[in-house]
C-alpha cells in the first residue's frame, strides 16, 4: 500500500495541518499507522468526516434552537444600553448613587475605550500581572480517569494567585483615571480582597476591604496579605457574616464616600455598568484560552467549564466560545444539600428577584426574601449570580450544573497529588464537574478554568478533610 504524509492529506483534503494530526490522534483516518513520531497515511483513505459543526452549539432544551439566534453580534446587542441581558441586569439604586453609576459608566464607555488606557493597562497584563497565563494538559489526571483529555486555564499562575485581577487592575485603573483616591471592595475567599489591595498599592490610592467574620477565619492567610500589601480589613459582624453581608456593607460604606472613592466591585454582579465592565476585563481568559488550545490541539475543547460563584471568571471565559460549535457549562456549589441555607445553587435554586442593585436569579426564603447561601467555598457563597449568567441559561447557551462540598474537596486532593497543583476550593467545583464527566464520556477533551490557587484553602482543607489527606498518602 502506498502511503502520504501528513503534510500530503492536508493539502488533498483541504483541512489544516494541525487538525489533521488532531483527527489521526483521535483515530479518525483509516488505516493510518504511526511509527515513532510520525504518521503515514494510506493514499486511498477517505476524506475523514469532520464532526466539528459550524456555529454555536446550544442545550436541546433551547428556546432558540429555531431561530438561528447570531452570536456573532451578540457583544453589541448585550447589556443593552441601560443594563439588560433579556430581562436581567439593570440599575436598582438610590438615586444619588445612580449619579455615580452614570460618572462610571460614562467613565468607561469614553476613557476606558481609549488608546492610552488600553495601552496601560495591557502593559500591566504583561508586565505586572504576568499575562498570557498558560493553558496546561493534564496528562496524569486524563490518564488516571481514562480516554478524556483535561485541560487547564491557569489563571491561578495570574500575579495574586488568581483572576481577579483582571478586573481589580482595569477598574482601580478607570477609578485613577477619574481622580478617586480610594477603593472600597467586598471580598468572600479574599482573592478579590487581595487583587484590590494590590492595586490600591500599586496605583497608590487608600483601600477598604470589608470582609464577613466567617471568611476572614476560613480565609486567615488572604486576610494577612491583604493588610500586608497596606489595606484595611474592615470585618462584617452581621447576617451570615459571609459574602453578602460583605457586600451589604461595602455598598453602605461607598453611599457615603462615592465622591472621592470607587467601589470595585468583584464578579460580573451589580447596578450597570459593573456586570459589562467585570465580563470585558475578565473576558482576557477565553481569547487567551482559546487561541491557546488551538495551537495545542488543532481543534476547539468539546466542553468549556468554570465555577460561578457571582460570575466573573465564568463568563470571562465563556465570552470567547459562545459563537463556537463547544458546550459551555457552569458549575455552581450544592454545598452539603438542596435546602436553603445548605447550597449557593442559584441558577438551579434560585428565582427572579433583586438584589444588589440588579436582577437576577437569586436564592431565597419562601417569603420572598433573598435566602442564605453556604458553600465550602467562601467564593461561591453568594445567593445572587450575574445577570448575564441568568440570561444565557434562559436561551440555553450556557448549562449549570452543580456540585458538592465532598465532590469538590476530592478534586482538590486529586490535582494536587496527580499535577502537582492546588486549586483555589472554588475552582475545584470546575474540576469535579469536569472529572464527573470524563468518567462517563468515551474520548474528547474539557478545558477547566482553575480560576485560582488553593494555598488559601489549604489549612481549612485539612482540618476538614483529614481522611481525604491520608488516603492521598
Ligand atoms: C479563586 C476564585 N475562583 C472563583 C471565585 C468566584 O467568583 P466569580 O464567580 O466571580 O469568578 C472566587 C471568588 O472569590 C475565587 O476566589
Amino acid at each position: 500500500m502506498k502511503y502520504i504524509t501528513v503534510l500530503e492529506a492536508s493539502e488533498k483534503w483541504g483541512i489544516n495541518e494541525r487538525r489533521v494530526r488532531a483527527l489521526l490522534k483521535e483515530q479518525r483516518i483509516e488505516g493510518a499507522i504511526l511509527k515513532g513520531h510520525k504518521y503515514f497515511i494510506p493514499e486511498n483513505a477517505p476524506k475523514p468526516l469532520d464532526r466539528r459543526i459550524k456555529g454555536q452549539r446550544l442545550f436541546e432544551d433551547s428556546p432558540l434552537k429555531d431561530i438561528n439566534f447570531d452570536f456573532k453580534n451578540y457583544r453589541k446587542q448585550f447589556p443593552t444600553d441601560d443594563g439588560y441581558f433579556g430581562r436581567y441586569g439593570g440599575s436598582f439604586v438610590p438615586p444619588k448613587l445612580q449619579k455615580a453609576m452614570d460618572e462610571i459608566y460614562y467613565g468607561y464607555q469614553t476613557i476606558a475605550k481609549s488608546s492610552k488606557f488600553i495601552a496601560e493597562l495591557r502593559e500591566i497584563r504583561k508586565n505586572y500581572q504576568g499575562r498570557p497565563t498558560p493553558v496546561y494538559h493534564c496528562q496524569n489526571l486524563s490518564n488516571y480517569l481514562g480516554r478524556v483529555q483535561i485541560y487547564l486555564k491557569r489563571e491561578d499562575l495570574n500575579h495574586g494567585g488568581a483572576h481577579k485581577l483582571n478586573n481589580a487592575m482595569g477598574q482601580a485603573l478607570l477609578a485613577k483615571y477619574l481622580g478617586k483616591k480610594k477603593l472600597i471592595a467586598e471580598t468572600g475567599a479574599g482573592s478579590h480582597g487581595s487583587a484590590v489591595a494590590m492595586a490600591a498599592a500599586y496605583f497608590g490610592l487608600k483601600c477598604d476591604i470589608y470582609m464577613g467574620e466567617v471568611d476572614m477565619e476560613k480565609q486567615a492567610p488572604n486576610v494577612k496579605r491583604i493588610e500586608v500589601l497596606g489595606a484595611r480589613v474592615v470585618p462584617v459582624s452581621f447576617g451570615t457574616r459571609t459574602l453578602k453581608e460583605a457586600v451589604d456593607a461595602a455598598f453602605e460604606a461607598y453611599m457615603t464616600e462615592y465622591k472621592d472613592a470607587f467601589y470595585v466591585i468583584g464578579s460580573a454582579v451589580g447596578p450597570h455598568p459593573y456586570p459589562l465592565m467585570v465580563r470585558d476585563f475578565q473576558e482576557v481568559i477565553g481569547r487567551e484560552a482559546k487561541e491557546q488550545f488551538l495551537e495545542m490541539t488543532g481543534e476547539l475543547p468539546d466542553i468549556v467549564t468554570a465555577c460561578v460563584g457571582g460570575g466573573s471568571n465564568a463568563i470571562g471565559m465563556f465570552e470567547a466560545f459562545l459563537d463556537e460549535p463547544v458546550n459551555i457549562v457552569g458549575v455552581e456549589a450544592m454545598g452539603t444539600g438542596k435546602e436553603i441555607g445548605k447550597n449557593s445553587a442559584t441558577m438551579t435554586l434560585g428565582k427572579e428577584m433583586v438584589l444588589h442593585g440588579f436582577n437576577s436569579y437569586v436564592l431565597q426564603n419562601e417569603d420572598g426574601t433573598a435566602g442564605d447561601a453556604y458553600s465550602i467555598a467562601s467564593g461561591l457563597d453568594y445567593p445572587g449570580v450575574g445577570p448575564e449568567h441568568a440570561f444565557l441559561k434562559d436561551i440555553g447557551r450556557v448549562k449549570y450544573e452543580s456540585i458538592t462540598d465532598d465532590e469538590a474537596a476530592e478534586a482538590f486532593f486529586l490535582l494536587s497529588r496527580l499535577e502537582g497543583i492546588i486549586p483555589a476550593i472554588e475552582s475545584s467545583h470546575a474540576l469535579a464537574y469536569a472529572i464527573k464527566c470524563a468518567r462517563n464520556m468515551k474520548s474528547g477533551s474539557i478545558l477547566v478554568n482553575l480560576s485560582g490557587r488553593g494555598d488559601k484553602d489549604m489549612d481549612f482543607m485539612l482540618e476538614k478533610y483529614p481522611h481525604m489527606f491520608l488516603d492521598a498518602k
